[in-house]
């Protein structure tokens, strides 16, 4: 150890007695660890790992967790530690005292580490915190050290929630083992533990079943699809919509797309996940989501129709034995491969419409006494419930299955925001429910710069149950629909580093420590950075991309981390590490277009964020007599593409309102508001606005166009700036919703405030 001076251990004690604290925030770089412990007392003082410490496991009870410990270390110093009977100095001691299933105490001092725990899993979250305070170079074996340093302090932990789940959709497009098990290890470094495997779906088939080979020889491979052309016209752009090329194959002379699992590769994925205490939960979807299986199984349809409907696919029929047959079939060899306690069988978005039709159906619910088209769904879905059950073990359903009744054993996973009282349905039907809302826990959403914020402060808790009933929630999940995320780097960029706030979110639970995670998170990115996640940097502050000027404007950015290099390009092209730095600032005096990016010492590319300029001068105020507070607002319940649809369409109703807001009487799933009058603008001057819709939206002002943020898609905030003279002027905004979860939010910032919403006062018509 080393030894310190008078004036050092001076120092250290005086730093000891304030950091007793327990706040996370005073010890963001001591201890920079996500999800931060429930409890952390810090001490002086560090411990030192060499080649020469032991380790001793008292009651050899935690094999696994060594060997984990001594691969870290073995990174860190190229050799493992060996054991000892005799009390090393590194301690694993088995307490049932220790009850929580994951929970642990860590003690570290001078001369000794203690991990303490009921179970191998605890003593596994203690190995993954113990890596957090290694030095990030230890990780993809870059350095080799003498001696590991770590800091003083005491741990006591345990998760707030059971389920800290992470799913992949490996249907639409595939996703190779190697990448699963790399997945795998970022969810152990943040201790997620529930991994949930979304094996098959209409675009492919992807684990192998011996009973229904064609499942996988057919199944597994398409040829390019609609998903596949649309990343490949954004590849352009970015080299993370390249369709991965280790998944193109030549088949029969045609070039085909996919891939599947065979048994043994996921049962051994399965082991692995487990030697870091992961559940891998498969997800075979039916009675929808079918499509892959139904082209070489058309007995499964009621009518041997394989194809869209609507909005989804045809599913298989649930009036036939022999569907129930080929479900039993194939969910066997499933529990064969996979031991978790929990299987998934989708259940989501079912067109019931040929069902409707079928001859078959309708004499199969008159026999079983099932009154819709819903109770046949939830019919299929209990009955084979039943069946897992029986194998001991548990089913998981996508909310949908409760619309029909559910039974209370059955558990829900809830994902649609828009149906809000849906888990709150099903918990106080007795269910579990795992919470997976798509705003904000979808991660095939694109990032922004609220995401992490918005995942942080996620409550898991709907605010209509009660705490009894609270209890049904065991924790959430983020789901990455793989549509538009055709390549291992553009996954690691959809979900770090959003994960390690929904981690930190399910372990800690404590939404004031956001300021503190924030700055923990700056310490990961090098350990991330070493083991190649293309995560997605930090966003560069206050971008405004429709700018506005009258003479002249400057740009300057503030970097996220000081290590960030920022370059641009004016010429169109896309900035790259060769691309001129932006200096202190930029002078812009005449309208143009500007491309700028962060890059990270080794290259990496943040978001290209593309920064218009133009020249304005001051709309003039218009003069209006007789306005009264607040906008004319026109309701139309149909469903459009675009805003400019809307003026063909027939208004429903119209009212005032000084809110731009969803009313919530609204609840047409599919509809378009048009806002109408003046912007009062208390000060001439050069103004940005931010328009968050869900789906678009079009703002203008002086009959100028501010933001145009219109089309089809998730809530997105986009902005833009209007230069306005002091007084009314005409204010104009169309919004419209295509169905899923809706967002509308207007704010305004002038010269550099603080983003806020448009006052209401400032709305008149
Ligand atoms: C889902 O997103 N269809 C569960």
């Amino acid at each position: 150890m080393m030894r310190l001076s008078y004036f050092k251990k001076f120092f250290v004690l005086a730093v000891a007695c304030v950091c007793g604290l327990q706040y996370a925030g005073a010890q963001d770089a001591r201890y920079p660890i996500i999800p931060y412990p429930t409890s952390l007392t810090s001490a002086a003082g560090s411990f030192n790992i060499s080649a020469a410490t032991r380790v001793t496991d008292i009651s050899s009870k935690f094999a696994n967790e060594v060997t984990q410990l001594n691969q870290l270390v073995k990174q860190g110093i190229g050799v493992a530690l060996k054991q000892s009977n005799k009390t090393g100095a590194i301690i694993f001691k088995y307490d049932a005292s220790v009850i929580a299933e994951e929970g642990y105490r860590l003690t570290i001092t001078p001369q000794q580490l203690t991990i303490t725990a009921g179970t191998p899993t605890g003593a596994y979250r203690a190995v993954e915190t113990i890596r957090q305070l290694l030095p990030a170079g230890i990780e993809g074996g870059g350095v080799k050290l003498k001696q590991l340093t770590l800091p003083a302090l005491t741990v006591n932990d345990q998760p707030a929630y059971a389920w800290r789940g992470m799913h992949l959709d490996v249907s639409r497009h595939f996703f190779s083992i190697s990448y699963l098990r790399k997945f795998i290890d970022i969810m152990a470094l943040y201790k997620m533990n529930k991994f949930h495997l979304h094996l098959t779906d209409d675009q492919g088939w992807r684990v192998e079943i011996k009973k229904y080979p064609k499942l996988t020889s057919e199944g597994a491979w398409r040829t390019f699809n609609n998903q596949d052309s649309a990343c490949m016209k954004k590849a352009k752009d970015n080299p993370d919509f390249i369709i991965d090329p280790k998944h193109i194959v030549k088949k029969n002379g045609k070039t085909m797309y996919g891939g599947f699992y065979t048994q043994q590769q996921l049962k051994d994925l399965v082991i692995y996940a487990a030697t870091k205490h992961i559940d891998i939960i498969p997800e075979i979807d039916m009675p929808g989501h079918m499509m892959a299986a139904i082209n070489s199984y058309p007995f499964l349809t009621c009518n041997g129709e394989n194809k869209f409907g609507e909005l989804f696919s045809k599913p298989i029929c649930p009036a036939n034995e022999s569907t129930y047959e080929f479900a039993q079939n194939v969910f066997t060899e499933i529990m064969d491969i996979f031991p978790s306690k929990y299987i998934h069988i989708g259940g989501d978005e079912v067109d019931r419409t040929d069902w409707e039709r079928s001859a078959t159906v309708k004499d199969f619910m008159k026999q079983h006494e099932i009154k819709d088209m819903a109770a046949l769904h939830s019919y299929f879905i209990n009955r084979m419930e039943k069946f897992f059950n029986a194998k001991g073990r548990k089913l998981i359903g996508w909310d949908e299955v409760i619309e029909g009744g559910i039974s209370p054993t059955a558990i829900i996973m809830y994902w649609r925001g828009w149906v809000p009282d849906a888990p709150v349905k099903a918990a106080k039907n007795g269910n579990t429910v795992i919470m997976t809302p798509g705003e904000p826990l979808y991660f095939d959403n694109l990032p922004d710069q609220y995401s992490i914020y918005k995942v942080y402060h996620f409550n898991p808790i709907p605010a209509k149950l009660n705490s009894e009933e609270a209890k049904s929630i065991i924790g959430a999940q983020a789901n990455i629909w793989s549509e538009m995320i055709p390549s291992e780097n553009r996954a690691d960029y959809m979900f770090m580093p959003r994960m390690t706030a929904l981690a930190e979110r399910l372990w800690t639970s404590n939404q004031d420590d956001y300021k503190s995670y924030l700055k923990r998170l700056i310490s990961h990115y090098k350990r991330l950075d070493n083991l190649k996640v293309h995560y997605r940097l930090p966003d560069l502050p206050n971008m405004v991309t429709e700018n506005v000027f009258i003479d002249k404007d400057t740009l300057n950015i503030k970097k996220p981390m000081a290590n960030m290099q920022i370059r641009y390009t004016t010429d169109g092209s896309l900035p790259l590490v060769t691309s001129k730095a932006l200096g202190e600032r930029l002078i812009i005096n005449s309208p143009q277009t500007i491309k700028v990016a962060a890059f990270t010492p080794i290259g990496s590319r943040g978001d290209i964020y593309t920064l218009n300029y133009k020249k304005q001068t001051y709309a003039p105020a218009e003069k209006a007599a007789n306005t009264t507070m607040g906008l004319s607002a026109t309701y139309y319940k149909a469903f459009f593409k675009q805003t400019s649809l809307i003026s063909k369409a027939i208004a429903d109703s119209t009212f005032t309102t000084n809110a731009i807001a969803v009313p919530s009487s609204v609840n047409a799933p599919s509809f378009a508001i048009t806002y109408r009058g003046y912007i009062e603008i208390p000060t001439t001057g050069v103004y940005t606005f931010y328009l968050n819709c869900d789906d678009g939206g079009i703002l203008k002002i002086a009959g100028r166009m501010v933001v145009d943020n219109d089309g089809n898609h998730s809530a997105i905030e986009k902005n833009g700036q209007v230069a306005l003279g002091k007084g009314l002027q005409p204010f104009a905004l169309d919004f419209i919703e295509g169905g899923g979860g809706f967002a509308l939010k207007l704010k305004y910032s002038f010269n550099g405030s603080a983003l806020a919403e448009v006052p209401a006062s400032w709305f008149k018509h």
